[in-house]
């Protein structure tokens, strides 16, 4: 299982939709092959709320801090397999508000999840991590339970603040790297919501570029009443196949599966869904240039 957390210190950039819209995606690329776990870190539930499917667990991602002992399977439910094929969920808590308190007295902290996860490593693929704007103990859980992260960034002058938050947190857990795992991968910066083009644009785009360099990707998620739409509608945007975020994400989902299975987890799966991804796009250029 590859653990890719989305992280930002900011909230209001698109956490959350990039983490449904790249679960959804990863769904959709591989027909449902790629086994994911959607781990929702955040206590609004933003993110395991939309892809509710046949939610029936005994436990929350709560319960998995609170008892060590829980197996963890007790708080993992198919997403709806329609929107999200191939998803799976650990159950949200708004309960947890409330893990830093839990998590006070106990001499290690910031890896009960990734100690949690350990015992469904092979059952998944992959895990996307959604994480709250406030660092909190949950937050650091989250980055350590990660082999990588990615972080979006708003298209404004002082998105790149989100960027270097998520540098120092990691530099703060120099212990956690040493002890435990190598620190998680860098997988780049990406801008959300962004505008059409304009002179305030590209000179946030060149200020950003000095700081983050090659980490800059070269994606863009564009600023789209959709993404609004289809939360109400209750739809992920990747439901659509040529709408420009939903092409945006999609490049994002292809970049992440590249950078997978340069990691050799899965061997030839991964391969294997190159091909069936290269097959898709053809697909959809034709159905774009139908739809003109
Ligand atoms: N590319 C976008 N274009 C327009 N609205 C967006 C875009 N990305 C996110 N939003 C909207 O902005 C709000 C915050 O997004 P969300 O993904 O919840 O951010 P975060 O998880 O970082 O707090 C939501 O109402 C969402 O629908
Ligand atoms: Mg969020």
């Amino acid at each position: 299982m590859y653990k890719v957390v989305v992280v930002c210190i900011k909230g209001g950039v698109g956490k959350t939709l990039t983490v449904l819209s790249l679960a959804a995606e990863f769904g959709i690329l591989s027909k449902g092959r790629l086994k994911g776990l959607l781990v929702d870190c955040d206590p609004t539930c933003n993110s395991s709320n939309p892809t509710i499917g046949a939610k029936d667990t005994d436990a929350t991602i709560y319960d998995v801090y609170k008892n060590p002992d829980l197996d963890i399977r007790e708080a993992i439910y198919p997403a709806d397999q329609d929107q999200y094929p191939g998803l799976y969920v650990l159950a949200g808590d708004s309960r947890m508000s409330e893990v830093d308190e839990l998590l006070a007295r106990r001499a290690i902290k910031e890896t009960v999840l990734h100690r949690a996860l350990k015992a469904v490593e092979h059952e998944f693929d992959y895990a996307i991590i959604d994480t709250p704007a406030s660092k909190t103990t949950m937050l650091k859980n989250a980055v350590c339970a990660s082999d990588a992260y990615i972080v979006p960034i708003e298209h404004d002058i002082q998105a790149i603040d989100g960027y270097l938050f998520v540098q120092n947190l990691i530099d703060e857990l120099s212990d956690v790297w040493v002890e435990l795992r190598p620190k998680p991968k860098n997988l780049g910066v990406f801008f959300t919501k962004v505008e059409p083009k304009g002179n305030a644009i590209q000179r946030i785009e060149e200020m950003a570029k000095k700081e983050v360099k090659e980490k800059l990707l070269p994606i863009k998620i564009p600023k789209s009443i959709h993404a609004k739409e289809a939360r109400i509608d209750g739809l992920s945007l990747q439901h659509d196949r040529v709408h420009p975020i939903s092409v945006a994400y999609s490049a994002l989902a292809q970049y992440l599966l590249k950078t997978f299975e340069s990691n050799d987890r899965g061997g030839e799966k991964w391969k294997k869904l190159q091909r069936e991804t290269g097959l898709q796009q053809k697909e959809r250029k034709k159905e774009k240039q139908m739809r003109l």
